[in-house]
């Protein structure tokens, strides 16, 4: 796998600057080390004792200060709690994203160092950049995990609708050479389906078994056209980083004082060696081990206060995989940690892991704190029930004031909730793909608010290839396919099945992009109005592209149920199964409480391929009808 590319940070830290003002690019030269005494270039600064930095302290002497600093949680030296409360168990963050020396006096001392620590953490953060060979960056632009470095398109000035649309055809265009069948021609043989799927499942595995995928790309290092969110998101720097939307905690998970030597024995045994089995263990303990002391009382709605602990305790591991992520990444060993589709399925087998699986209620589901980001947020911040600045609702839900004080006043909750899910979304789906290791939740399984996050911000042919990536994983893999038995600690392997459940991407009277004037619901999702018009020639590339995508994609998943309705024994379908697929995402349905007709995946189909593709309409009806009386329904309802 090609995830860290040892040439593109060194590039990376000097392109950027061109975007910045004066004041923010001499910053940045600093922290590439261009800057003169200050710098921190990797070449500077040696491990051991060596200091680096002309203080009195040697470097381990800084370290050990530092470190003592960063786990302090005495909240009357730290009003905010520790530092490694948000940050994780060590300053490694700081050290690999490029803060500057400025930066960190400033934060330190603001939250309650004195000037000699401050002084010894900046130290031992450049230490650190030496000892582990960092390379330089600048915090303002460095997104940690950004597939490829940046995300597609990254210098474009357009208004962010447009924005999106010309990211979006630039993540489908990528997929030609990737997903060949899907992208060209027409699939209209069962072979043809089955090679579709093979190509996608090289690419949500890492593989290139068709020979389409040499660079062994996978999801988590395909580029895309979502921004992952800064590191550090400062208020300080700019009304644009006033947001919650970073890696770094909002509030302190502190140590329970009762656990608090176990605790910080884990997280020294990590720092001492970073390895896959210590970092689990400090992250499974977490929960047990630590504690929110600084949440006050919730005046918001019961959602939203119901949520605020959990938004908070996956913020904090997030923060603290982000670090491990970071950490592996920089020596090209990510794929140690995260592996294959399902990046954590490893922890259903490796014995080493069997104390994860111990009093486990939830044994089918695998850690997936960063689409948790997401989904909590979206909670905490559901838009309908909650407007206002996202500031105002922070107060509500009990944050204090320092959290308060670090947004952005003008931001709306809005905002906030849009940016937090399409970005941790994508994220966590590229950690789960089948979406069906992540939570009990039936909207999870079926990506509903992923999906309707990026159809909202249009982007069409992400979400077309999430849909079918979900559906092929989790009709292929054995990893998506476990079931806990009955209380024990044991994990039954179910025979994967290949079910349509296209679910709210294009069911639910969902319109499939664009449906012709003759069907009905005639709509378009350009959502276009005055202010948001997007030009003819962009949404003309973009729709071809999902035609092709979509399209292919139907008829894939129609050949591709076809033989799964034809499968005997163990593989065949229950006929609980057959009744959902059937009657729930297929067939159209009357919402009982007031008569009206649902449509569902075969009907918006039919209109999709009316709308996209009219050359073929007659094959393509066939095709609908052949799958319609496998299915044993008769009733054509367009
Ligand atoms: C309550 C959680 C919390 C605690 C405690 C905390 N931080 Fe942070 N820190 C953050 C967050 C969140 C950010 C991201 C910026 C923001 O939201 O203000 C951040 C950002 C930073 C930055 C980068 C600022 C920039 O310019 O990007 C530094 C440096 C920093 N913290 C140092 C520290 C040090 C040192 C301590 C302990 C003395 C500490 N922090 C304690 C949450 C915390």
């Amino acid at each position: 796998m090609k995830f860290f590319n040892p040439i593109g940070p060194f590039l990376r830290c000097f392109s950027p600057l061109k975007a910045y003002p004066a004041a923010i690019a001499v910053v940045a030269l600093v922290a590439c080390g261009g800057g003169g005494g200050g710098g921190s270039s990797p070449a500077a600064g040696t491990s051991g004792s060596a200091n680096t930095s002309g203080s009195t302290l040697s470097d381990a002497q800084a370290k050990d200060m530092a470190l003592s600093l960063w786990r302090n949680d005495d909240l009357s030296i730290h009003p905010k709690g520790s530092c490694a409360g948000c940050h994780g168990a060590d300053f490694f963050d700081l050290a690999r994203i490029g803060t500057t020396d400025s930066d960190i006096l400033r934060r330190a001392t603001a939250d309650g160092a004195s000037n000699e620590q401050a002084q010894a953490l900046a130290q031992a953060v450049k230490a650190l950049r030496g000892e582990m060979k960092l390379p330089a960056q600048n915090a303002r632009a460095f997104r940690p995990l950004q597939p490829g470095g940046s995300v597609l398109l990254p210098d474009l000035t357009d208004a962010p609708h447009v924005v999106a649309v010309k990211r979006d055809i630039a993540f489908a265009n990528q997929l030609k050479t990737l997903l060949p069948t899907l992208m060209t021609g027409r699939i209209d043989s069962l072979a043809k389906a089955k090679q579709a799927r093979a190509e996608l499942l090289d690419l949500a595995q890492g593989t290139s078994l068709q020979g389409k995928n040499p660079s062994n790309l996978n999801l988590r290092s395909l580029p895309t056209g979502m921004l992952y969110p800064l590191w550090s998101a400062d208020l300080h720097h700019g009304m644009q980083e006033g947001t919650f939307n970073d890696w770094t905690a909002d509030i302190a998970h502190d140590p329970k004082p009762e656990r608090k030597a176990e605790w910080l024995a884990l997280q020294s045994k990590y720092l001492a060696d970073p390895s896959n089995q210590n970092f689990w263990r400090m992250y499974h303990s977490a929960r047990d081990m630590t504690r929110l002391p600084l949440l006050g009382s919730c005046s918001s709605n019961g959602l939203a206060c119901g949520i605020t602990d959990d938004f908070n305790k996956h913020k904090f591991l997030s923060a603290m995989m982000g670090q491990h992520l970071m950490r592996l990444q920089h020596i090209g060993k990510l794929d140690s940690f995260a592996k294959g589709a399902v990046a954590f399925a490893y922890l259903d087998t490796d014995p080493a892991y069997s104390y994860m699986k111990a009093n486990n209620n939830a044994l089918h589901y695998l850690p997936a704190p960063l689409w948790e980001v997401g989904d909590n947020g979206r909670v905490l911040l559901d838009s309908e029930s909650k407007p206002g600045s996202f500031k105002q609702n922070l107060a509500n839900l009990g944050y204090p004031v320092f959290a308060q004080n670090s947004i952005d006043p003008n931001r709306s909750a809005t905002e906030e909730e849009n940016a937090l899910r399409l970005a941790w979304f994508w994220i966590g789906f590229t950690f789960d793909p089948s979406m069906s290791r992540i939570s009990g939740s039936n909207a999870t399984r079926v990506g509903e608010y992923m999906v309707g996050s990026l159809i909202e911000n249009r982007y069409f042919n992400h979400n077309a290839l999430i849909t079918l990536m979900r559906l092929v994983t989790k009709g292929s893999l054995p990893e998506a396919n476990v079931q806990r038995q009955n209380s024990t600690t044991t994990l039954a392997q179910l025979t994967p099945k290949y079910l349509m459940e296209y679910g709210y991407a294009w069911a639910y009277n969902r319109t499939v992009l664009t449906s012709p004037a003759s069907l009905q619901p005639q709509t378009t999702l350009w959502n276009e109005n005055r202010n948001l018009s997007i030009p003819a020639a962009l949404k003309a590339e973009s729709e071809a592209l999902f035609a092709a995508l979509a399209g292919n994609g139907f008829r894939m998943s129609i050949y591709l149920q076809m033989e799964q309705l034809d499968a005997t024994g163990a593989n065949a379908l229950t006929s609980a199964e057959l009744g959902n697929l059937r009657d729930s995402w297929l067939n159209d349905s009357i919402n009982a409480s007031n008569g009206n007709t649902i449509k569902g995946g075969l009907n918006a189909m039919y209109r999709h391929f009316a709308a996209h593709h009219p050359s073929t309409l007659t094959a393509d009806e066939a095709l609908i009808v052949a799958l319609m009386t496998k299915l044993g329904l008769s009733t054509k309802t367009w």
